[in-house]
């Protein structure tokens, strides 16, 4: 076997310590998300708005995959991706997902639990129209999470998408997510293994903050 794990440094040893306490955050969770996006973004990590989605299918199996967050607004966090993929199927049976943004660099997570929603047609159009063409016709070619025969296939689906559709034109199973947040975790790493974590838990228009033990 591999020694890898050997080799690999532990990130606890190399904590700055940078404590975390409730009035250090802003009254808002959404805004404070935006907050530590700015700082990931500052500090030149890659994919910065890169998330971790999680859905659970009809028998109770999650699973989970990378999304990108394309804007905080309206109260949630939105992404796009095509409603007839895997995640698209889970989140009509079942509209509870996960969302984690690991900024592991920083040493700081935020989890987030909340309800998907899909947004406009109309809106889900803007962005669309605002990507490149090549991935236009990469959303019409594409069934997403389905199995595909070969490679060849593939490209051949993009080919016909790129003649066959009119690439200005939103394709029916593409669009955005809205996920509306009932509960938001900051987590901070901090020495001796006493990370600092603050939860917003949302309870009407209000939020409930509290400190959770590491
Ligand atoms: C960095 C990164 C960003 C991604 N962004 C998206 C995205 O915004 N939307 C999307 O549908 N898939 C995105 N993907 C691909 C998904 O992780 C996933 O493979 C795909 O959506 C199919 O997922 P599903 O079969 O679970 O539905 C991204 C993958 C990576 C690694």
């Amino acid at each position: 076997m591999s020694d890898v794990f050997d080799s690999i440094v532990d990130m606890a040893g190399e904590v700055d310590e940078s404590p975390l306490r409730r009035d250090h955050l802003d009254p808002c969770p959404l805004r404070q998300v935006e907050i530590w996006l700015e700082d990931a973004v500052g500090a030149a990590l890659p994919a910065p708005n890169a998330m971790i989605l999680g859905t659970v299918d009809a028998e109770g199996q999650p699973s989970a995959r990378t999304v990108l967050l394309k804007a905080i607004r309206d109260g949630g966090f939105l992404f796009f991706t095509n409603f007839q993929s895997r995640k698209g199927r889970e989140i009509e049976g079942n509209s509870a997902v996960s969302l984690l943004l690991p900024w592991l660099p920083l040493y700081r997570q935020v989890s987030i639990a909340g309800i998907a929603q899909k947004v406009s047609p109309e809106e889900s159009q803007s962005y669309f129209s605002s990507r490149p063409l090549a991935s236009r016709a990469g959303a019409w070619a594409s069934r997403q999470s389905e199995t595909v025969g070969s490679r060849e296939e593939l490209d051949l689906a993009f080919g016909k998408a790129e003649q066959n559709f009119d690439l200005n034109e939103l394709p029916p199973h593409w669009g955005g997510y809205l996920v509306i947040p009932q509960r938001i975790e900051f987590w901070q790493g901090r020495s001796k293994r006493l990370h600092d974590r603050i939860l917003f838990d949302r309870s009407g228009d209000e939020w409930a903050i509290s400190r959770l033990s590491p």
